[in-house]
C-alpha cells in the first residue's frame, strides 16, 4: 500500500517538476519498443508480454499500471496491459519515473539510459551492452530508430 502511494506521488513529482521524464516522449517510446522487438501481436512468452516484452516484476515495480478500470489484481491484468500499445507505454513510463538514471554517466538522463535500464532493470543498468550478443543486438537496433 505505502509503495503504491511513493510510485504515484513519485510520478505526480515527476510530472510537476518534468525532471525524470521530460524526454521520454513518443520518438523514445517508439525506440524502446524497436529494441524490444515491438511485434503488435505478441503476446506472452517465457514471461514476457507485448509487444514491449514486459515481464510481471517489472510490471509491479512500475505499480502495475492496468488497462483503464481494470483491477491489478485480476489475475490477468499485467496480461492485459502489457499487451495493450498504450497501457504497455504506460508501464515503461512509470518504470521509468522510478528508474529513470543517467546508467552510462555522461551527464544526462535520456533516452539511451532508457534503453539501458529496461535491458538490465533499473538497479543495475550500469553494465555496458556491448558485453553480450544480445545486449549488442540492442545497441544495433537503438542506432536504428535514434533521434
Ligand atoms: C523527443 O526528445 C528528443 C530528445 O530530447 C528530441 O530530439 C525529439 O525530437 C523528441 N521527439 C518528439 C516527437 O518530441
Amino acid at each position: 500500500m505505502i509503495s503504491k502511494l511513493l510510485v504515484i506521488l513519485s510520478f505526480v513529482i515527476a510530472l510537476i517538476s518534468g525532471t525524470r521524464i521530460s524526454n521520454l516522449n513518443e520518438s523514445c517510446i517508439r525506440c524502446l519498443c524497436h529494441v524490444a522487438g515491438c511485434d503488435l501481436s505478441h503476446k506472452c512468452s517465457e514471461g514476457y508480454c507485448g509487444p514491449f516484452y514486459i515481464s510481471r516484476v517489472y510490471w509491479v515495480d512500475a505499480g502495475k499500471p492496468t488497462l483503464p478500470d481494470d483491477d491489478p489484481q485480476r489475475k490477468e491484468a499485467f496480461e492485459d496491459c502489457a499487451r495493450e500499445f498504450h497501457c504497455a507505454s504506460r508501464i515503461i513510463e512509470s518504470y521509468l519515473v522510478n528508474f529513470g538514471k543517467d546508467c552510462n554517466d555522461d551527464g544526462v538522463t535520456n533516452c539511451f539510459d532508457y534503453m539501458m535500464i529496461n535491458y538490465h532493470g533499473g538497479r543495475a543498468c550500469s553494465e555496458p551492452l556491448f558485453l553480450t550478443p544480445n545486449g549488442r543486438r540492442w545497441l544495433t537496433r537503438f542506432q536504428q530508430c535514434r533521434f
